[in-house]
């Protein structure tokens, strides 16, 4: 089955086309079965089965969404109201999340961790990664990875969160290297640690990554988000694909991540949550790292599930322009998950689009919190 997809007004390919996000004017694009089959001039486009019009609006590459923990139970909006009284934000507060996620049944997990998926879709997120962590024992673990790889392929092991309550920090590394890791690395495509004061130091973030990568898994790493740590260098020493947070970093760490292929993954729904600085996107992007914007979104730092907001965030408060905010969204999260069949418009790739409601990416921080996803084209299917 094949669909044409008419009269586009403004096309973001993030492959060719004009400036960072390769713009094409007044185009079409067929899509085949599951995959992108043709993108060119509308007076130019292949017959196709059937035709969908998309009434001169802006067509994008649907979001990519590189950072979410899903799988958990409860809420902390208490902590929340807290935090916007003076409260800091210390991470302290996972472990509530953690009893909570580990009294709850799978398919309470599953249902809630689902619903969380719809709604991202609904506002353009096509591909996400779902991390376990709030589980940190080998069955919660386990369980929380099977309910993510019901929901996506990206896929991530952090039974590295935090130290659960009473453990013995490093006693608890071997757990998560050992038993942990044999449970867990049959459901996950990713590792990651929070390399942080008060999570997992340098010693115990490098075991873990290691270890994981032994098992074959990719390398993420929560990375400076509380303090300037040794996170961001850990992560490019180890080749990780992406260094998560990068809000506290030294001009040592902007140059390790721009001469690498670590990708800087920014999520400030963080910082708007725990109200703190936002990080220097503008720092990274100049010195020539590779960005990537995602959510984070978790019932502790950053409850949202919503990529335009994070978009309009960067933009506002951190120094991107719509264009590499948009490219950061899309192509940028793909790269954090090196991928290359995503974020990007071309014949062969997924055929994820989403349809605006408004005639230009630019619409995406021009207009902050209105719902302005109107299409979303996810594997090939109009939803
Ligand atoms: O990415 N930093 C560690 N993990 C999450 C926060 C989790 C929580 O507070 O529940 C983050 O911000
Ligand atoms: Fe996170």
């Amino acid at each position: 089955m094949s669909l044409l997809i008419d009269n586009i007004g403004e096309l973001v390919t993030n492959d060719g086309g004009d400036g960072p996000l390769g713009l094409l004017r007044d185009v079409a694009v067929v899509v085949e079965g599951e995959r992108i089959g043709w993108v060119g001039p509308r007076n130019r486009a292949p017959a196709a089965d059937r035709r969908f019009d998309a009434e001169s609006a802006a067509v994008l590459p649907g979001f990519v969404d590189s950072h979410a923990h899903l799988v958990f139970a409860g809420d902390r909006a208490e902590e929340f109201g807290a935090r916007m009284a003076g409260e800091p934000y210390t991470g302290g507060g996972i472990r509530t999340t953690v009893a909570a996620t580990r009294a709850a049944s799978d398919d309470e997990l599953r249902r809630s961790a689902a619903r969380l998926v719809a709604e991202a879709r609904r506002q353009g997120t096509t591909t996400i990664e779902i991390k376990s962590g709030y589980g940190l024992t080998v069955a919660d673990e386990s369980r929380s990875l099977r309910i993510a790889r019901e929901l996506t392929t990206e896929t991530t092991f952090l039974g590295a969160h935090v130290v659960p309550a009473g453990a013995d920090a490093d006693a608890y590394v071997n757990v998560v290297c050992g038993e942990m890791l044999d449970a867990c690395a049959p459901y996950a495509k990713w590792v990651d640690v929070f390399c942080e004061r008060g999570a997992f130091d340098e010693a115990q973030a490098r075991a873990v990554l290691v270890a994981g990568a032994k098992r074959g898994l990719g390398l993420r790493v929560h990375a400076n988000q509380l303090t300037e740590g040794p996170g961001v260098r850990l992560a490019v020493e180890l080749g990780a694909a992406s260094a998560d947070h990068c809000t506290h970093l030294s001009d040592a760490d902007v140059s390790a991540l721009a001469g690498s292929d670590t990708v800087a993954t920014l999520l400030p729904g963080a910082e708007f949550s725990t109200r703190s600085r936002y990080p220097d996107a503008r720092r990274l992007l100049d010195a020539g790292a590779t960005v990537a914007l995602a959510t984070d979104c978790n019932p502790g730092s950053s409850y949202t599930s919503s990529m335009p907001f994070c978009i309009a965030l960067a933009v506002r408060e951190m120094r991107m322009t719509p264009a590499e905010a948009v490219r950061a969204a899309t192509a940028g999260g793909a790269r954090a998950l090196r991928r290359d069949d995503v974020g990007v418009v071309r014949p062969g790739a997924r055929a994820d689009l989403i349809v605006l409601d408004a005639p230009s990416h630019l619409h995406l921080a021009y207009r902050p919190g209105v719902p302005l996803v109107r299409n979303v084209l996810h594997n090939g299917v109009l939803q």
